[in-house]
């Protein structure tokens, strides 16, 4: 327990939604998590040290490492700490958090996962994954040798955190960079899986004009029907005052791309990987400025001289910038840690997982969605 009264950004999350607070009572004092070592690969923001709250009154072993530097916040880091966390940041974190030897694994990213079984590990019972990415990672895998639950494919993740989770976030985020209100802009998104959706949805709401851009033909007639214009990637591009990225894929604006966006167009990524935006490339032939904490300006000059403007380094702006409500997220972290306890009984009850990508058990999704319900007097 902390040694500390708990920093006031604990008691707000908390109280926006106090989802996991019905999980610390529903867990109790007898949970079967008491002594288990957990390997956790997450952001390190302050929506998740109220998880890590959860966490620590269980009894468990908590080792964390950091998903993406950009979304790091030090205050969250230095209070998760003072309850006993163990928490490693930088290159080596993920090894750091294998050396404990952990039982359990939550990933985010794959990340802590491929680090484990390129290790050669035989400490972890089973895992967890919640992310589209860190699922498309394990599928490309030549061997997966332990049972992973994919909580992004599940019922709750998709229709919460990926679509209104992203899409309040992105609304959010892009009124606090540009102070600007959204109505009557043209806006760009990228790729239109339930994170993209979620966000044309939003942006449309706030009355921009929204084109979307995706090459899969089933996705793009469903956008088509959802209301929103489909657009080529260069004239898309040329069009728009704001464009957002939303595919997963590395290099989506790359090298001619950067030359095709419009002068003052502000870009935002909300895939999981920074590299979806290549600022590499962007470096080469433009120059950055920091503008603001989570804004940077790249200048053209010569025959185009132009600015564009890049969100939260090209790290999900969302998540970097804490935007948008923080219900779908908390949610999502109650699921995590459900899905934790549920590995846990399984071990307790000495039960096998083959090694497999499994879909997230209906009971798990059910617990959390009732909670949630029962926190948001909706029952
Ligand atoms: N920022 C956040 O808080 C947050 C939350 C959840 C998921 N994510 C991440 O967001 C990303 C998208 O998630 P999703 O569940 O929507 O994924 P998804 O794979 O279901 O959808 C991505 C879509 O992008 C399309 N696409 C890929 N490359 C493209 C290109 N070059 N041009 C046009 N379209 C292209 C694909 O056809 C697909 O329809 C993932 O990286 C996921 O991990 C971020």
């Amino acid at each position: 327990m902390p040694k500390q009264q708990p920093p006031s950004f604990i008691d707000w999350y908390s109280s926006c939604l106090p989802v996991l607070d019905r999980l610390s009572d529903f867990l109790g004092d007898k949970s079967a998590l008491k002594g288990v070592r957990i390997g956790w690969h997450c952001h390190l923001t302050e929506i998740t040290a109220v998880a890590a709250t959860v966490l620590v009154k269980t009894g468990a072993h908590i080792h964390m490492s950091e998903c993406n530097p950009d979304t790091t916040s030090e205050p969250a880091v230095k209070y998760m700490r003072s309850l006993g966390l163990e928490i490693h940041t930088g290159a080596s974190s993920t090894a750091k958090v294998l050396s404990a030897k952990p039982q359990i694994l939550s990933d985010t990213g794959a990340e802590l996962i491929s680090a484990y079984l390129e290790s050669g590990g035989s400490s972890v019972f089973g895992a967890s994954e919640i992310t589209t990415s860190g699922i498309t990672r394990l599928r490309f895998l030549p061997k997966l040798s332990l049972p992973v639950i994919d909580i992004n494919s599940g019922k709750l993740k998709t229709a919460i955190e990926n679509f209104h989770g992203v899409g309040s976030g992105v609304v959010d985020a892009l009124k606090q960079l540009s102070g600007q209100l959204l109505a009557g802009h043209c806006v760009t998104v990228i790729g239109y899986g339930r994170v993209g959706a979620g966000s044309a949805h939003y942006l449309k709401r706030e009355g921009a004009a929204v084109t979307v851009v995706e090459s899969d033909p089933v996705r793009a007639l469903s956008a088509h029907y959802d209301g929103f214009r489909l657009g080529k990637l260069q004239e898309a591009l040329a069009s728009a005052e704001v464009v957002v990225t939303a595919t997963g894929c590395p290099g989506v604006l790359s090298d001619e791309q950067w030359h095709w966006c419009k002068d003052g167009a502000m870009i935002m990524n909300v895939g999981h990987w920074a590299n979806e935006l290549d600022l590499n490339a962007l470096k080469k032939i433009a120059s950055a400025h920091k503008v603001g904490e989570h804004l940077q300006e790249f200048r053209f000059s010569g025959k185009q001289a132009k600015s564009i403007y890049i969100a939260a380094n090209g790290s999900p702006a969302n998540v970097a910038m804490l935007s948008g409500s923080p219900e779908p997220t908390l949610i999502h972290l109650t699921t995590e840690l459900a899905c934790m306890n549920y590995l846990t009984q399984l071990l307790s009850s000495k039960r096998v997982l083959g090694p497999a990508i499994l879909t997230i058990p209906p009971e798990v999704e059910e617990l959390t969605a009732r909670l949630a319900l029962a926190a948001l007097s909706c029952e």
